[in-house]
């Protein structure tokens, strides 16, 4: 095709001059006696001109919407000027017009502020895409993957691909698998992380892999989930700790000033899993604003109020909530409605204190002594006209509670820049948690992390205590990447298999290949891996996950456009050795 501009480029600059434009029709406007069409491409409008003595205006009165046409003309002044477009002081007056392709009535409104619901626009996700809004987040998805290959390319790090077919990965999620036509009745699942096979690749002999790779996991989605992810994966031999957070705080630097020209202050702040649970009541804190808990199990020590000392009793934990300016703000009513939120993460209640008239105030104050009061000021340092939410439960409800107010409250109020970028590394992670309703222990991040040299000895004895090299990126209150220093020993790796649940055969069985791998020679290596498109979002600003990704999928794991998945044919099931039940 012969075009000589894109659509955003025309100015004064070029008056008078012959050119060749194209692009999908995106309005007609019929003034009678004129007509004109915004043309549109993937970079821009460019108003195109048919005047009365036109002969092609007939034509262009016909034209309809999106239909894909090329023009040519020369370039005029345009009488009522648009200053909110590059291209505005300009129109063409058009003397050529070619129809490439007619379109149809669009189901959709093609416009940043289309009125077209979701649904509709995730089924014509093509026309959808059309949409300026979309066309940029992508463009901008493009360049940050372009930056990131830049960056770590010039840090001499080699992109290897690694199988989607494979076997089982432990990243805590349920597999897609994949039916075997050459083994009946096997499967492969597909990859829920590179994670055994790019340690592989450290076995292997390389000594700086990245890839961006394509992760399935079938979980329960949520806004900030897809089935089918990006992640930026990176693993280094012969590293500690700093040196792979030193690496992602280069590779995350060099994206900020790239894409938002920002100038990133380097080191991130550190918090422990300790501390940010301490303090936030959760291991990936939004740190944008303070609203810091506090722990208030000391006061309540030889309480009457029968709740609290229940709670205490049983090692439970209370902790408050402290509001700047809080009593006013929230009513008795709005408590009540905050007190049935928080009973979603299991909260029993939802206490408060309010300072007013410089006395303390709230359905707690008439079970404390004068003294529990006095504690209470001097260890909160409530001020005037500020308010506490307290919640007492297992420590793990309070913590969950809490952390939901926080940052639902300092949303409310305004506290938040959407605009601030603050990233935080947590580390120190506990290499297990408990799982209550399993009654087993799990991993916190991944069976291969290395645990701590000073607790490797008591892996097996005293796992709760046992804390790990793992650490994890935080931004705006979101995991961003999650990584750690791997283990390399047979013993270790056979002592956290243990703990685990796992016997001999069960480890032989699903990671027999991989403890194998281990005992040929193996560098110490460590990694981390990003989620791409939660980086995206945080960058183009968007809430939305399927807005950083061209053919998303809906919170029920559904392709509205290609309506994936579906069913097969007998013939096929047949094929892989597959009986549907009835
Ligand atoms: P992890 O499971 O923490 O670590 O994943 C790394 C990052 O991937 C992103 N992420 C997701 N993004 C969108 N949709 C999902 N369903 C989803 N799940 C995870 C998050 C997360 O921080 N193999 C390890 C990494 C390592 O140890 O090197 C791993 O996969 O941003
Ligand atoms: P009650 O004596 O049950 O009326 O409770 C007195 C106050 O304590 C009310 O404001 C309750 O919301 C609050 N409360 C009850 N249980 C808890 C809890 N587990 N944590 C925090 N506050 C609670």
């Amino acid at each position: 095709m012969k075009y000589t501009h894109h659509n955003n480029e025309l100015t004064m600059n070029d008056i008078n001059k012959t050119v060749f434009l194209k692009g999908f029709v995106r309005k007609k406007r019929d003034l009678g006696n004129l007509v004109f069409v915004d043309l549109r491409d993937s970079e821009g409008l460019t108003q195109l001109a048919f005047d009365a003595d036109n002969p092609l205006k007939a034509q262009a009165e016909k034209l309809k919407t999106e239909s894909v046409i090329e023009v040519g003309g020369h370039v005029r002044e345009r009488s009522s000027k648009n200053p909110n477009l590059h291209t505005g002081d300009i129109e063409i007056d058009v003397d050529t017009l070619h129809v490439l392709s007619l379109a149809k009535q669009s189901p959709m409104l093609i416009q940043d502020d289309t009125d077209a619901l979701e649904d509709t626009r995730l089924k014509y996700r093509y026309l959808d895409l059309r949409r300026p809004y979309l066309q940029n987040i992508l463009k901008t998805r493009h360049k940050i993957t372009a930056t990131i290959r830049d960056f770590l390319n010039s840090q001499n790090f080699y992109d290897i691909e690694t199988p989607y077919l494979t076997r089982s990965t432990p990243e805590g999620a349920r597999d897609y698998v994949v039916p075997s036509r050459n083994y009946p009745g096997n499967f492969y699942a597909l990859p829920q992380s590179p994670q055994i096979f790019k340690q592989l690749l450290m076995v292997g002999g390389f000594e700086k892999y990245y890839q961006i790779a394509r992760c399935f996991r079938d979980e329960d989605l949520r806004a900030d989930r897809q089935p089918e992810f990006t992640q930026i994966d990176i693993e280094m031999a012969f590293v500690s700790e700093d040196d792979v957070m030193r690496l992602s705080e280069g590779m995350i630097k060099a994206l900020l000033k790239k894409i938002k020209g920002i100038e990133l202050k380097t080191p991130f702040p550190r918090l422990t899993y300790q501390e940010a649970l301490k303090h936030y009541g959760t291991d990936k804190p939004d740190t944008r604003f303070a609203m810091k808990l506090i722990t208030l199990n000391d006061i309540f020590k030889k309480t009457d109020f029968k709740v609290f000392k229940t709670v205490l009793d049983k090692g439970g934990l209370i902790k408050g909530l402290p509001i700047k300016n809080g009593a006013k703000l929230y009513s008795r009513k709005n408590i009540d409605q905050l007190t049935k939120d928080v009973a979603k993460y299991g909260a029993k209640g939802l206490a408060f204190f309010k300072m007013q008239d410089h006395t303390l105030s709230g359905p707690v104050t008439k079970f404390m002594s004068e003294a529990e009061l006095t504690m209470f000021k001097s260890i909160t340092k409530l001020e005037e006209g500020d308010m506490m939410l307290v919640v007492a439960d297992k420590a793990n409800t309070t913590n969950a509670a809490l952390a939901y107010l926080r940052n639902r409250i300092a949303k409310e109020q305004g506290l938040i820049d959407d605009n601030e970028f603050d990233f935080t590394w947590v580390t120190d992670w506990p290499m297990f948690e408990y799982n209550e309703e399993e009654d087993r222990y799990q991993a916190l991040h991944h069976p291969f992390t290395k645990v701590h040299d000073q607790d490797k000895d008591r892996i097996k004895d005293a796992p709760s205590d046992v804390l790990a090299y793992g650490y994890d990126l935080v931004a705006q209150g979101q995991e961003l990447g999650g990584g750690s220093l791997r283990i390399h020993e047979l013993t270790m790796q056979n002592d956290v298999f243990t703990v685990l649940g796992m016997d001999e055969t069960a480890i032989r069985q699903q990671f027999g290949f991989f403890v194998d791998a281990l005992q040929y020679g193996t560098p110490p290596h460590g990694g981390i891996a990003f989620g791409l498109d939660r980086l995206v979002m945080i960058l183009t600003g968007t809430k939305n996950m399927r807005d950083v990704i061209a053919f998303p999928k809906t919170a029920s794991a559904h392709c509205l456009l290609s309506d994936a998945p579906g069913e097969v044919s007998d013939e096929q099931l047949k094929a892989l050795g597959l009986k549907r039940r009835e």
